[in-house]
């Protein structure tokens, strides 16, 4: 068995995901979703239902009246974003350490950042993007269910400035992206989710798709301890992108996801 099927396969024999991400994962494919089956998920879980009311009245959303129902917040949102905020949700009980931690609130801050960069750059409808945003280091989500410690040792030492994919490849035998592509095929995503996590750090290769080159750039942007500057001129214009203020970005990216994450947490 090779490194990605051991992983992959211990994460998912001892259930360490749980259910309502997997059917969370389930609605991201089906089409004919309707307001029935996504209240139907959402009532299931106090928590959620809590979570998703706090923060449709937040400051995010700034709707002037008070949203006390459910089946009132899914009108106002709209489908497509409560079943966003149900992935962040259903994210976070994954992410027990620190480390984890960090990763759920800088997975949250790259899904908005994809989205907010497909729809202004790119024009790119910015249907998928947010779950492609949110998803693209399920890969770290996955060492972090197999073995807790390695992992934090692994965003310890890429803290420090050690290449994360490096280390991942010293320290697990593989790297988040090829497991991340691995269990995107296993769970039947659709195929733009699956080849974006496989590339987001590699938005140069030939084979890599034009929303790996966003992911990228929201991947830089959302980082703890952005590169000074975030990003080389030279590269930007080699993705073909064009932004005049990449810390200006960063600085209205993290503003909007502090009140999501606050709501959600
Ligand atoms: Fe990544
Ligand atoms: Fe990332």
């Amino acid at each position: 068995m090779d490194n990605v099927e051991k992983i992959l396969s211990n994460v998912l024999e001892l259930q360490s995901m749980p259910t309502v991400f997997l059917e969370a994962l389930d609605n991201i494919q089906d089409p004919n979703v309707n307001a029935m089956k996504i209240s139907n998920i959402i009532s299931k879980d106090i928590a959620l239902t809590t979570k998703l009311l706090r923060l449709v009245n937040s400051a995010y959303y700034g709707f002037p009246q008070e949203i006390t129902q459910v089946n009132n917040a899914i009108a106002l949102l709209g489908f497509r974003t409560v079943k966003d905020i149900i992935m962040m949700m259903a994210l976070k009980p994954m992410m027990s350490s620190q480390s984890g931690k960090e990763l759920w609130e800088h997975s949250i801050r790259c899904a908005y950042a994809s989205q907010l960069l497909a729809e202004s750059i790119m024009d790119i409808p910015a249907e998928e993007v947010f779950t492609i945003g949110l998803l693209h280091d399920i890969g770290r989500v996955l060492f972090q269910l197999y073995d807790i410690e390695s992992f934090d040792e692994v965003s310890r030492l890429s803290e420090m400035g050690i290449d994360k994919l490096v280390v991942e490849e010293d320290v697990f035998g593989v790297d988040h992206t090829l497991v991340g592509e691995a269990f995107a095929i296993k769970e039947n995503l659709p195929p733009i989710i699956s080849s974006t996590i496989r590339y987001h750090h590699n938005p140069l290769d030939e084979n890599a798709p034009v929303l790996s080159k966003i992911v990228y750039l929201a991947e830089m942007i959302t980082q703890k301890k952005p590169k000074s500057p975030i990003l080389e001129n030279s590269f930007l214009e080699q993705l073909g992108i064009e932004i005049e203020d990449l810390d200006e970005l960063r600085a209205e990216i993290f503003e909007k996801t502090d009140i999501v994450i606050n709501a959600l947490k």
